[in-house]
């Protein structure tokens, strides 16, 4: 089931091109990793999901409806199906933790109850439960972003966009983060795009999968080479244009020369 669709999609700010004809589909479940050099239009394709930019022309679908031109009204009910994670998790200074995240739950009027339990579940995906009562300036920048992943998701978003979260992170926070999409994938058939810069991101969302263990436990395990059990696929933008479209495999097997030269520019990164 494509949960996500774009759909031959132009846009270009004054006199320069951003997007010149996009067309890609993410299925349910799958997470679309997004590549591309700076100003490639990256975060444009986000905000033009989210209904926060319009395109020039072609057409951007969410579950089959059509998101490109709705009024802010009409928006309002496929944005709850979505979360947006920055690189710069905006939360509430003034707020602790557990409020910061228990925000939209409040926000949409749901009982105390299902509040505290659903934020203590959330905390506990994100391993902040010692975090709690803190305010967002106690924390350290990578507890921050977990605390942005917990909030974004506390109500069930169907599809969750990262935009490169794992900037300036060091590499244990890092791939706390990116467990958690790929958790979020595996075991909450959540449908993403992800989009980052970092190679090693890149070869860890592609090559490990979540299961849950016998105790209920989350596992994190490397893929097995014989079976591909990685739902996590390829959308590399250059020049406005779609110039991959496919799996890490195909994508490390390429020839293709700005392919080649973007993944090992990447590599000294
Ligand atoms: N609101 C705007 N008005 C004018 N130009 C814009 C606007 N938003 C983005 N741009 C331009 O569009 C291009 C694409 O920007 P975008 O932020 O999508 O790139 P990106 O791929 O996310 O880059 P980065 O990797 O640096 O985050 C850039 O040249 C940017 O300067
Ligand atoms: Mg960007």
């Amino acid at each position: 089931m494509v949960k996500i669709e774009f759909r031959d999609v132009k846009l270009s700010f004054g006199s320069k091109v951003v997007l010149d004809g996009v067309s890609f589909t993410v299925k349910k479940g799958e997470m679309k990793v997004i590549l591309g050099q700076s100003g490639s239009g990256k975060s444009t394709m986000l905000r033009l999901l989210l209904g926060l930019l319009k395109p020039d022309a072609g057409r951007i679908f969410v579950d089959g409806e059509e998101v490109s031109y709705k009024t802010e009204e009409e928006l309002v009910d496929v944005r709850r199906k979505m979360s947006i994670i920055f690189q710069e998790g905006a939360l509430f200074d003034s707020l602790s933790v557990f409020e910061n995240i228990a925000y939209r739950p409040r926000d949409l009027g749901w009982d105390e109850d299902r509040i505290e339990s659903r934020v203590r579940e959330v905390l506990d995906f994100a391993g902040l439960g010692d975090v709690a009562d803190q305010l967002p300036e106690s924390l350290s920048g990578g507890t921050r972003r977990l605390v942005a992943i917990a909030r974004a998701i506390v109500d069930y978003p169907e599809i969750i966009l990262f935009d490169e979260p794992t900037v300036g992170l060091d590499p244990p926070t890092a791939r706390k983060l990116c467990e958690a999409a790929i958790r979020l994938r595996d075991l909450d058939n959540v449908t993403s795009m992800f989009v980052t810069h970092r190679l090693v991101d890149v070869k860890f969302l592609s090559s490990n999968y979540a299961i849950r263990g016998k105790d209920k436990q989350t596992l994190i395990l490397p893929e097995d080479h014989q079976v591909c059990l990685v739902n996590t696929n390829f959308v590399v933008i250059n020049e406005g244009k779609v110039v991959f479209n496919g799996t890490d495999e195909q994508l490390w097997a390429s020839q293709d020369k700005f392919l080649r030269s973007f993944v090992q520019e990447d590599e000294e990164l």
